[in-house]
């Protein structure tokens, strides 16, 4: 779970331009960063601990003139943060230098095989054992051959890109973990994900599994494992350099925050028929009314909206729903039939282990679909078929837009098959879409008038040790997801709770010192989370609100409310989390954490 970037360019000065792809590849790890750039005689190799912006400072001074250069940033696995443990890792002779995104299982092995040949290792890495390979096959071998045969002797997963110091040429290949091709004008690139080299190309070949490939300044050759050749048309991404930029806010995630209006109209927007106001759902696995039941598989912020999927199936398309964490249903026996229609719910589309699950699933015949958000990635390429999310970019590691568009897509796909199996009819599908589609104006409503009360309470909230968010029905999964954004960015403790299950245990906890976080808005259960409320006064909690309409019972309990503008039960989830992700990086905010950076984690987890 790294970020890898190479540029073989004509036009040379490469240093800068590396260190500016880094920058937007960061969110992937930033644990070490380096490059290796080839000069004259050799290849400069500089790589440190730390973050991007300090390898940078180290560079300042640094003139080399290179028409071909990579560069690393880290997420570490095998060996602790260090210099010599951070990418480019070089061969003997310091004349081919790598940087590899994923893990080599068989790593001890080629390690004690190579050693015995005389090789000699600086780091503690895995990803060491695939330079002196290459340096091994090289010796007999032209060097792309010599590469397609290192890559053979591999496994686990690569992605990797290879440099040596006679010519300008970057070597590639991939297994398992994410490569992008892009195409300029004498000038070829490759990175761990598009943004990387939006601001100079957006036409774009994304590599497959068992794909080894050779870039020049003309473009790409691209080979199979076995060494034979490919041809693979280019296709042009639509995303703009302003969406993998700040555009003026302090943190990525701030305006990613603000964009969920925008994201999840474009996502909604081109699947409702305006006429008649229905949906079109454009590819399915499996005709609707063949369905039998649903199986969710996804992690974290993907898997909470996996949560309020199941309401949605079970209450609007009468489907039975079950909900799985990607990373447990891999390792169990579960029962699935060929009518099972299995979503893969994923932003990064590179998670490892909805990966594995949606494997697992396959091979057991169930059809499967994946809600993703980036196009070509490697869960919308092994699923059926794949509906995706338009949210554009999400560069900030905490996930928020990626989640209320998954959610809104997860409605509109329930009321379409709601529709298609007879569950509900014309009018009412046209009543709940005309829901969906006023909610970005609600949102953005909300945001105008209710952030500053937010920022004063994630402020607030930020001087204690521990959280409590509650919520009941459709709130319960907001309530998980509050916790899960608070505990990310701003490191305080959070938990998220069915509010109803307080009392059998968790209401021991309660003090002056532990806040709670209500999810109040308008539902059936509202007179329910009203007493669990009154529970918690009476033990002297604090109490946070989310509340929609009038409920002045509720305010006089609350130490501090949000409103929340009215909309249909089923969407109150897409609107409530909003202000919860605002409190979380207000908080992180105020206690100077670096927000779209939290420590120890990484925005695509690629490893198990
Ligand atoms: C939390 C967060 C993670 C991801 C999870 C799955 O803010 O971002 O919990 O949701 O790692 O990632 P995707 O959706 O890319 O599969």
């Amino acid at each position: 779970m790294c970020g890898i970037i190479g540029i073989v360019s004509d036009k040379g000065n490469l240093k800068e331009r590396i260190i500016e792809g880094l920058k937007r590849l960061e969110y992937r790890g930033y644990d070490s960063a380096g490059v290796a750039l080839r000069k004259e005689n050799g290849i400069f190799v500089r790589k440190k601990k730390g973050k991007v912006s300090q390898l940078e400072e180290e560079l300042r001074e640094v003139e080399v003139n290179s028409r071909v250069g990579i560069g690393h940033t880290r997420w570490a696995t095998h060996g602790e943060p260090s210099d010599p443990n951070s990418h480019p890792h070089s061969d003997c002779t310091g004349r081919i230098a790598l940087v590899h995104n994923g893990i080599i299982e068989n790593y001890p092995q080629l390690k004690e095989e190579l050693r015995r040949r005389g090789h000699n290792f600086r780091s503690q890495t895995d990803s060491e054992v695939i330079a002196h390979l290459v340096e091994e096959e090289a010796s007999r071998d032209d060097f792309l051959e010599a590469v397609r045969r290192a890559v053979n002797r591999l496994e686990g997963s690569f992605a990797l890109v290879i440099i040596n110091s006679d010519e300008d040429a970057l070597y590639i290949a991939r297994k398992d973990s994410p490569l992008v091709v892009g195409l300029g004008e004498g000038e070829s690139f490759v990175a761990s994900d598009i943004p990387a080299f939006l601001p100079w190309t957006n036409r774009v070949i994304f590599l497959e599994n068992g794909e080894i490939g050779r870039l020049s300044f003309s473009g790409v050759e691209i080979y199979d494992f076995q060494g034979k050749r490919k041809e693979k048309k280019p296709q042009v991404i639509g995303w703009s350099l302003a969406q993998a930029e700040k555009g003026g806010y302090r943190h990525f995630m701030l305006k990613e925050i603000h964009e969920q209006a925008k994201a999840i109209s474009d996502t909604i927007g081109p699947r409702i028929e305006r006429d008649t106001n229905s949906a079109v759902i454009e590819d399915l696995p499996l005709a609707p009314r063949h369905i039998k039941d649903v199986l969710i598989l996804a992690c974290g912020t993907s898997y909470h909206a996996g949560l309020v999927g199941k309401f949605y199936f079970e209450e609007l398309a009468g489907l039975k729903t079950d909900v799985d964490y990607a990373s447990e249903f891999r390792y169990r026996r579960p029962v699935l039939s060929p009518s099972t229609l299995v979503v893969a719910i994923s932003q990064s589309g590179e998670t490892a282990d909805t990966i594995g699950a949606l494997r697992k699933a396959k091979e057991m015949g169930a059809p499967s679909l994946a809600i993703c958000n980036v196009v070509g990635s490697s869960i919308t390429r092994e699923a059926d078929s794949v509906l995706y999310t338009h949210a554009g970019p999400e560069i900030s590691v905490a996930s928020t837009k990626a989640f209320t568009t998954q959610l809104s897509l997860l409605y509109l796909l329930a009321v379409y098959l709601g529709r298609e199996r007879g569950k509900i009819d014309r009018e009412q599908e046209s009543g709940l879409l005309s829901q969906l589609l006023s909610l970005p104006s609600k949102i953005e409503h909300m945001l105008r008038e209710q952030e500053e009360k937010i920022r004063e309470i994630g402020v607030d909230l930020s001087s204690y040790n521990d959280a409590l968010y509650l919520g009941r029905h459709l709130n319960y999964p907001i309530a998980l997801e509050g916790a899960l954004k608070l505990k990310e960015i701003s490191y305080i403790h959070a938990e998220g709770y069915p509010a109803g299950e307080m009392k059998h245990g968790p209401i021991a906890l309660i003090d002056e010192n532990l806040p709670t976080v209500f999810i109040a808005t308008e539902s059936k259960v509202l007179d329910k989370v009203r007493s669990n409320m009154e529970e918690i006064k009476s033990r002297r909690g604090k109490i946070i609100s989310l509340l929609s309409g009038e409920h002045p019972e509720i305010e006089e309990l609350s130490d501090g409310v949000i409103k929340v503008p009215l909309v249909d039960e089923y969407l109150f989830p897409i609107i409530n989390i909003i202000p919860l992700q605002l409190i979380a990086y207000y908080a992180a905010d105020f206690l100077g954490h670096d927000v779209d950076q939290p420590r120890n984690l990484a925005k695509s987890v690629t490893v198990e």
